[in-house]
């Protein structure tokens, strides 16, 4: 287990909208080193930047061109690298975003392979061996090349699957086992573009699609052969570097293969949406929704099982959004999520701050698809800093910019904020300095369930000396507990402290400590 990523607390940036330092309406790298100060100020020590390379941004750049060019529109290489240094300077480490399972149509390994000629990259990706073969269990695209064969694609049509092989091969012409030298070509290809990276001093990646590897490997026993190997490069040669997965198994990131950590997505039916967006159109059904009546024990039943066979490898990471869902806006009132933050602030794994969320930006339901975004877009737009022109965002007019910003009359910014006792920001700002504050809070401290019934609250922990108790229900919740040297040391809301029970008022949580 990395040492450093026992204590730390992430932020993620969606580059485009961060912070715009040239006024072309989109943000930059030189944008993010001018926030360094702000990122630190927050409490975080380390930050995870979605895709910055050459792309022809079909999926905001998860469609790579050239996986060792910065993007013009973000800035130079210099630019990084100065990002990099002034982040380092400040204790703040920097994760890039790894996209291991596709490229973009335009990659040059692409543009070669598809071509009638051949070249050294026509196994780069997975073509069928004609265009009228087109196997309706894969997702093919078909007829867009001069080579004869169509080809498998992981994500958009834009986005073709590289080859790793075959875990179960079935189309023998075209499918390489996972074993050939053509899958472990690959391999190679892309622990170069990681030591690219990690030789200038990165301290690791975020890993999108980590699963997505081995076709046809369902238990995916081969994809994680794949990420042993590159632990093992990772282990001999960049021991403080870290591996994120975007994958939510830990059983088979974390313990099978090798990751440092693994988010915990918005899966259909997971633990992650019994706690925080299970919405129908008519009720909002989430343990922590207004009016709450949602079930702990269906995020228990999820995420123990995770957490216990994973807790002696790496971590389960919670987030407060992504770059792919909506914000916690769409579901949750303020004080509602200034109750999320303060869960995930006492939870073990580490934990990530999504841009703009730590002052409560709203997600936009009326924004146009943009760069693939669809539904994503609305948790997408420029940050909220202050109330100067483009809320602080850029100097550019308005209707350059990468996408609108909130001009609702009551948009959140930063500046509004800070300092104000009673807002998001310096609720989880408080937050953030009390795990870093207290080793027993730290991201691999101990954890124990105290109280949790089906269906009702207050949900009660432990780590360590603390025990938070949590009530987002509309009612105040009784709790027989022995209180004898136990003394408040954070709360939202109300409660009392008895000889025998606490009680913990509606809506509210509550931290104790054993004094
Ligand atoms: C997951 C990323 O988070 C998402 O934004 C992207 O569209 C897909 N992977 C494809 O790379």
């Amino acid at each position: 287990m990395t040492e450093w990523l026992k204590n730390s607390v992430f932020y993620q940036i969606y580059p485009q909208s961060f912070c715009d330092s040239n006024s072309d309406g989109i943000g930059d790298l030189r944008g993010i080193t001018t926030k360094l100060d702000y990122i630190k100020n927050l409490g975080c020590d380390a930050v995870w930047i979605n895709p910055i390379y050459d792309s022809p941004f079909k999926d905001a750049g998860y469609d790579v061109r050239d996986y060792k060019k910065i993007a013009p529109r973000y800035g130079t290489m210099e630019d990084f690298e100065h990002l990099l240094s002034e982040a380092h300077k400040r204790g703040i480490r920097i994760l890039l975003d790894l996209v291991p399972g596709h490229t973009s149509d335009t990659h040059e390994w692409f543009e070669k392979a598809k071509s009638p000629f051949p070249s050294e990259y026509d196994d780069r990706y997975i073509f069928t061996k004609s265009v009228w073969e087109a196997p309706q269990e894969y997702r093919l695209v078909c007829g867009m090349s001069d080579r004869d064969g169509n080809y498998l694609v992981n994500f958009f049509s834009s986005q073709p699957a590289l080859n790793y092989g075959f875990h179960d091969v079935k189309y023998p012409d075209w499918q390489f086992s996972a074993d050939s030298p053509e899958a472990w070509a690959t391999v190679e290809a892309l622990k170069d573009i990681m030591r690219f990276w990690l030789d200038k001093g990165i301290d690791g990646f975020r890993v999108d699609m980590a699963d997505s590897l081995v076709k046809n490997d369902d238990d995916k026993l081969s994809t994680a052969k794949i990420w042993r190997n590159i632990r093992k490069m990772m282990d001999s040669d960049y021991p403080d570097a870290v591996l994120i997965s975007e994958w939510s198994d830990p059983l088979k990131s974390i313990v099978n293969s090798g990751f440092d950590a693994d988010f915990y997505l918005d899966h259909p039916g997971n633990g992650f949406n019994a706690l925080f967006r299970k919405k129908t159109d008519d009720d909002n059904l989430s343990f922590f929704a207004d009016h709450a009546h949602g079930d702990i024990d269906e995020f228990l039943s999820d995420y123990l099982p995770a957490y216990w066979c994973s807790m002696d490898k790496g971590f389960i990471s919670f987030m407060t959004n992504n770059h792919d869902m909506p914000r916690a806006t769409f579901y949750m009132s303020d004080h509602m999520i200034k109750l999320t933050h303060a869960f995930m602030m006492t939870m073990p794994g580490v934990p990530f701050i999504y841009y703009g969320d730590e002052i409560g930006m709203r997600y936009r339901t009326d924004l146009i698809s943009k760069e693939g975004g669809y539904a994503r877009t609305g948790s997408r737009t420029p940050m909220q800093w202050s109330s100067e022109k483009n809320l602080g965002f850029s100097d550019a007019d308005p209707e350059m910019l990468y996408l609108p910003v909130d001009y609702s009359d009551d948009a959140p910014t930063v500046e509004a904020q800070e300092g104000r006792g009673d807002s998001i920001y310096e609720n989880i700002r408080s937050l953030i300095a009390l795990r870093r504050a207290n080793p027993e809070l730290a991201n691999d401290s101990e954890f124990e369930v105290v109280l949790s019934k089906s269906g009702e609250y207050p949900f009660v922990y432990k780590r360590g000396s603390f025990t938070a108790f949590i009530n987002p229900s509309d009612e105040d919740k009784t709790v027989d507990f022995d209180t004898d040297g136990m003394k408040e040391y954070f709360f939202i809301g109300g409660f009392e402290i008895n000889e025998n029970n606490v009680v913990i008022r509606n809506r509210s949580f509550l931290l104790l400590r054993h004094e």
